[in-house]
């Protein structure tokens, strides 16, 4: 394993602010998202709309690391320039997800098991050589009546921890995002206990396949009520109680946490960030961003597949960018 390199790669990532941008929708949530706007998901179209984002002028001030799908990874240009390349000129770094999706957890009704380990060490190569380098694997913890199992919870922390350790063997930094989703009514106690209860599950793996922990990014979850709770907390709770469970749960040597957005809106999710680090000024671990809709609604919306809306895509989608940036030194939205 190159520790130096899984250090200094995991360290950029999260430099100077920045965060990192999730851009890795599987062919079904692209389409999902395409849906609402109207335009049909073709290659072409997937390639214009994400390629019209990482183009921005001076992204790379802002986002540090860009988590891509396997299309976009072998995608080119119209005038033939990778994608990949288009994204090192902006000094962010290319990554790509590794998993193959949250499938049936057998035997646990409506829990889920990320599958993709089979295969893996050899499809890391091939994304090292297209030039990847780090790799992100999304785990999906379900609350629920009865759930979530420790047996959901021990087979996807298991399988986070395989995925991790293949991963720096193979020379790419590892996301580790184990998701604990917001959906249901359940409040934010029942959403911090499961969320304390998974961490540990996931270091206590982390540690028993010797991943190195200064050479990963951890994507957790905020601490939330679910999205249908009647009873919503502000954002100074909700950065109290995520910050208390990150300090009981993850050791200091991980670089750098980047939260998921999970379907917090635009405004939620960047003000959660930046209560955080306005309230906590010095925590052992930059908190930051990997969003995905937080970074990219109005962009999407904006966009509506015309060439003509590219230049206001963009426009919006630089506007969260910096905002979230901003959010990462403590400044709160005005
Ligand atoms: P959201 O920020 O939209 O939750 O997406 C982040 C992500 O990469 C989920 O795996």
């Amino acid at each position: 394993m190159d520790e130096n390199f899984l250090i200094d790669t995991a360290q950029k990532m999260v430099a100077d602010h920045r965060g990192l941008l999730a851009i890795d929708e599987s062919g079904g949530t692209i389409k999902k998202r395409f849906d609402t706007i109207g335009v049909v998901s073709t290659e072409e179209n997937r390639r214009d709309y994400r390629s019209n984002l990482l183009g921005a002028d001076d992204l790379g001030r802002y986002i540090g690391g860009v988590i891509l799908f396997d299309e976009t990874l072998r995608q080119s240009l119209a005038d033939g320039t990778k994608i990949v390349d288009l994204i090192r000129a902006q000094g962010i770094v290319p990554g790509i997800k590794v998993d193959k999706g949250a499938k049936p957890l057998a035997g646990f009704a409506g829990e889920t098991i990320t599958e993709g380990l089979d295969g893996l060490a050899a499809r890391v190569e091939e994304y090292v050589s297209l030039g990847a380098q780090f790799a992100k694997w999304r785990a999906v913890i379900h609350i629920g009546e009865g759930s979530p199992t420790s047996a959901a919870i021990t087979a996807n922390a298991h399988a986070l921890a395989r995925y991790a350790r293949i991963c720096q063997e193979g020379g790419l930094v590892p996301i580790v995002e184990p998701e604990v989703l917001m959906d249901g009514n359940h409040n934010i106690h029942t959403c911090q206990q499961v969320t304390e209860v998974t961490l540990d599950a996931v270091f206590t793996a982390l540690k028993a396949q010797g991943v190195l922990l200064e050479g990963i990014i951890l994507k957790p979850n905020m601490v939330i009520a679910g999205s249908d709770c009647p009873t919503q907390a502000g954002a100074n709770e909700i950065a109290d109680r995520t910050v208390a469970t990150l300090c009981r749960c993850v050791p200091a040597a991980v670089p750098g946490i980047t939260f998921l957005s999970g379907g917090q809106s635009e405004d939620e999710a960047t003000l959660n960030l930046a209560v955080m680090n306005e309230t906590f000024a010095s925590p052992p671990w930059k908190l930051s961003f990997s969003y995905g809709r937080a970074l990219q609604t109005s962009a999407l919306k904006m966009w509506q597949g015309k060439p003509e809306n590219e230049a206001a895509s963009r426009d919006a989608f630089l506007q969260r960018a910096r905002l979230n940036s901003q959010a990462c030194a403590g400044e709160i939205p005005a």
